[in-house]
């Protein structure tokens, strides 16, 4: 076993490779190589990605699609997805191509509504903690009143404080339950330094008071809940069933499979998560390209789609009079300014290739490539299956790695346009053609 390193964080990033490659690398050049390679030649672009975390030893990659052709409140746009999965980016752009000519996707914003924390201990009476409470509440807002200043000015703020008894969920426990409008911003700095100031406010209020002598109150955190349930938007379809047709499947046999799958989705939880995982195909892609946090959106996505005690799906379809609806209703906060958005290039260059979305824009838009994934992937699941798609894919995946040149990537597309695409069946097939 390698002996623990002191003060790794103190090295310079070449000695911290030099270190990585000896320690742990049975060829240490090819190890650096590796990572020189995916360094940026533009040393203020290097520079700037070195400091987005700690102990940066490199950049790794994920490619940039787009997806154009999306039909949104009836105008068009094209959508960034930065995603590693083959598929992903071409089944958004046939679901918007699919969606564009039946009358493209409407959205609508059902709340705005960030949430967060002052979580603590109390021991004392909780009718007297109430009542202190009431007493206090304008203390509470008037000491964030400089920090909230800027937002609030432009129509922002925290909207409420609530002290909530958890004592049924574990003894002593309660918590300033506070929501907020962060706008544009996806909120977390700010909700986190109002948070911390309520908590000081709080511990300082008690401790002043003499009605609670023999009673203790111990802040124990504060910090936002990535769980946004009023933080939701809505992104729909629709079209008569008989519209729906295709060359494979009648509209009306379509229309009724895809409900099925959906009901499917909703009934068994082992399906719902590979349903929702087709969902956030779309939307986490969007997400990163956007420089948002795409780990805040998946956890509250998926207790979203858990919140009345059984996972299920997150899209919903009905057949109502010969008129196909279908829809999805995810919670998502983000910003399109601030953090990651504001400083990635790569960032600042997917907003504006979305003519530069508010949040609200953004969740929309957002929405909707998670439900074009969700459609294309269903389309596909009930008429000819997954595979025919993804091993076109993977095909080019595995010529790849095999480093085939264009000539015989060119030999291979045409052999397995007939032939069964497996890993084995490409070497072998790349072999015989080497030899
Ligand atoms: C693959 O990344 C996503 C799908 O499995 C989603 C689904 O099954 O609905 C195709």
């Amino acid at each position: 076993m390698t002996p623990p390193i002191a003060g790794f964080s103190k090295l310079s990033k070449n000695e911290k490779i030099h270190w990585l490659s000896t320690t742990y690398f049975s060829n240490p050049d090819q190890a650096k190589e590796i990572l020189s390679q995916y360094w940026n030649t533009d040393t203020k672009l290097q520079q700037l990605h070195d400091e987005f975390i700690e102990n940066t030893v490199s950049n790794y990659y994920l490619p940039l699609g787009v997806a154009p052709n999306f039909l949104v409140n009836n105008e068009l746009y094209t959508i960034p997805m930065a995603v590693e999965e083959s598929s992903v980016v071409a089944a958004a752009s046939k679901a918007a191509k699919y969606w564009h000519q039946r009358g493209g996707f409407k959205t609508e914003i059902i709340g705005t509504v960030k949430i967060g924390h002052v979580h603590f201990m109390y021991d004392g009476d909780p009718d007297l903690l109430e009542t202190f409470f009431n007493t206090h509440k304008d203390s509470f807002l008037e000491a964030v009143s400089s920090i909230t200043a800027n937002m609030r000015r432009r129509g922002g703020g925290v909207t409420a404080i609530k002290l909530e008894n958890k004592t049924a969920a574990l003894p002593n426990y309660y918590q300033l339950h506070c929501e907020f409008e962060t706008l544009d911003a996806m909120g977390a700095n700010f909700i986190n330094s109002c948070l911390e100031q309520f908590a000081q406010t709080l511990s300082s209020l008690f401790e002043k008071d003499h009605q609670f002598t023999g009673a203790n109150l111990t802040v124990i955190m504060s910090i936002l809940s990535n769980y946004v349930p009023n933080c939701v938007v809505k992104a729909s379809v629709s079209c008569p069933v008989d519209e729906l047709g295709e060359k494979e499947i009648k509209g009306e046999e379509f229309a009724q499979k895809f409900v099925q799958a959906i009901q499917i989705a909703k009934a068994e939880p082992y399906r719902a998560v590979t349903h929702n995982k087709g969902v956030m195909n779309g939307i986490d892609a969007v997400v990163i390209a956007t420089g948002n946090d795409f780990r805040a959106v998946e956890a509250a996505v998926h207790a979203y789609a858990g919140r009345n005690g059984s996972y299920t799906s997150l899209t919903h379809a009905s057949i109502e009079d010969g008129v196909f609806t279908y829809w999805i209703e995810i919670p998502l906060a983000l910003g399109t300014v601030g953090g990651l958005t504001k400083l990635h290039p790569l960032a600042q260059w997917s907003l504006e290739l979305m003519q530069r979305p508010n949040a609200k824009k953004l969740m929309e838009l957002t929405a909707v490539a998670g439900l074009a994934q969700n459609f294309a992937a269903l389309r596909s699941l009930v008429t000819t299956g997954i595979q025919k798609g993804h091993m076109k894919m993977h095909l080019m995946n595995i010529l790849n790695q095999l480093e085939v040149t264009s000539e015989e990537k060119e030999y291979a597309i045409a052999h397995f346009t007939t032939n069964t695409v497996s890993h084995s069946a490409v070497v072998n097939f790349v072999d015989a053609l080497r030899s």
